[in-house]
């Protein structure tokens, strides 16, 4: 046999050894590189993605379907342009008060499930990064780790619940009653993903064992609903929100809204602020990008309430462009989470500090000095 032959033969048994198998969830990767190393938000992803294992990194990267509306979450900060203006006196102040909630920054970290995948200590820790981060107010998920007085009790920084509407009111009042006493200062109420499929996480479920989250649909094809559509939420009502108002002391706000119709409704039915949401493109693949339907709902609600915004944030700018298209404050989603899976707490910090910044030298260039000076004038809308 020549050199040449047995080096190939020698290559192809390292090819198919076990041990190389199993190393398949490592990232291929010559260096992951530090915290302080890394520049923006968007750095964080590719972090994550070199330490978490392959089904842990899907689920959270993931669409729904298509994933038509994930890219155009992103794709559509890209319609809209900054218009600078110069020469303003005076320090840039992002204060506000939103429902109550004191904020140094319009910014909160959106509810995310399952936090205790990415991190031993679970949404405890990404509170602990928000908290450092200037007190970031945290929503924590329905479906997290760890219940939400644990979380809650973790840091400082103020923390909202967010709710999976249940068709018992019970359980509904259990849960959000343990909530408030545990010092939750607004109410979530996510409307939307009835129905949802994450086809590429679903394919993680079935190849690796005990991994890969399948999302709502995962327990599909029940007995007596031969469809791919979990059944737990098919029933939702509008009137859900007058019954659960008696047992909400706190504001509450209606998370999914997408057309100026539903946020009309939302008010009508008690709702204090609504958060306009696609769920990062997660509920219904093939609906507009958030940032282009803002301007519709921002006008129908008409300042009776204040609109909240998620879905694609990676950069100061995109929060610039949609507090100018009229959200009061804005959610991250994906962004603590990454920042999270890289470097756990400090991550999560890090992460809200560049976004922190990144808004404070948008704000800089286009000669605004606080909130209430940012307006629709600021930017130029190119929607296709
Ligand atoms: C992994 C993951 C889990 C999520 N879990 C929830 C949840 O439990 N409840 C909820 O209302 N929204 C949930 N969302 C949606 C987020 O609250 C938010 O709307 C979305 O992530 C915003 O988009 P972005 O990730 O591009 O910032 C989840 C999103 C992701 C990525």
């Amino acid at each position: 046999m020549s050199r040449r032959q047995s080096l190939q033969a020698l290559s192809a048994f390292l090819a198919g050894s076990p041990l190389i198998n199993s190393q398949d969830v490592v990232r291929d990767h010559t260096r992951v590189p530090g915290l302080k190393e890394l520049q923006n938000a968007l750095e964080f992803e590719e972090v994550a993605f070199s330490k978490l294992a392959r089904s842990v990194y899907n689920y959270r990267a993931y669409g729904e379907e298509g994933e038509f509306t994930l890219r155009r979450n992103r794709q559509a900060f890209d319609w809209v342009e900054l218009i600078p203006r110069r020469i303003n006196a005076g320090m840039v102040d992002t204060s506000i008060e939103l429902l109550g909630t004191k904020m140094a920054f319009p910014i909160l970290v959106s509810p995310t499930a399952a936090h205790g995948e990415m991190h031993p200590d679970g949404e405890k820790e990404t509170h602990k990064g928000a908290a450092a981060a200037a007190n970031t107010p945290m929503i924590v998920s329905n479906n997290s780790s760890f219940p939400f007085d644990k979380v809650a009790a973790a840091a400082e920084s103020p923390t909202w619940v967010q709710l999976y509407p249940k068709q018992s009111l019970e359980a509904n009042r259990q849960y959000l009653e343990g909530a408030q006493a545990a010092g939750a200062k607004a109410v979530v109420v996510t409307i939307d993903q009835q129905a949802s499929v994450y086809e590429r996480a679903q394919h993680d479920r079935n190849l690796v064992q005990g991994g890969g989250r399948g999302g709502p649909r995962a327990a599909r094809a029940q007995a007596g609903n031969p469809y791919r559509v979990f059944d737990g939420r098919l029933w939702y009502e509008w009137k859900f929100f007058d019954q659960i108002r008696p047992i909400v002391k706190v504001p509450m706000l209606a998370k999914g809204v997408l057309t100026g119709a539903d946020a009309k409704l939302c008010i009508e039915h008690g709702v204090d602020a609504i958060y306009v949401s696609n769920h990062g493109g997660r509920s219904m693949d093939y609906t507009p990008a958030t940032l282009e339907v803002l301007p519709e709902i921002v006008d129908a609600v008409a300042g009776k309430v204040p609109v909240i915004f998620d879905s694609g944030i990676r950069r100061g700018s995109d929060i610039l462009k949609a507090l100018a298209l009229g959200a009061s404050a804005v959610c991250l989603g994906r962004a603590p989470l990454w920042g999270l899976g890289s470097f756990g707490s400090a991550g999560v910090q890090r992460v809200l500090e560049i976004l922190q910044a990144e808004l404070v030298e948008a704000m800089r260039e286009t000669g605004r000095t606080n909130l209430a000076s940012i307006d629709r004038k600021l930017v130029r809308i190119n929607f296709p």
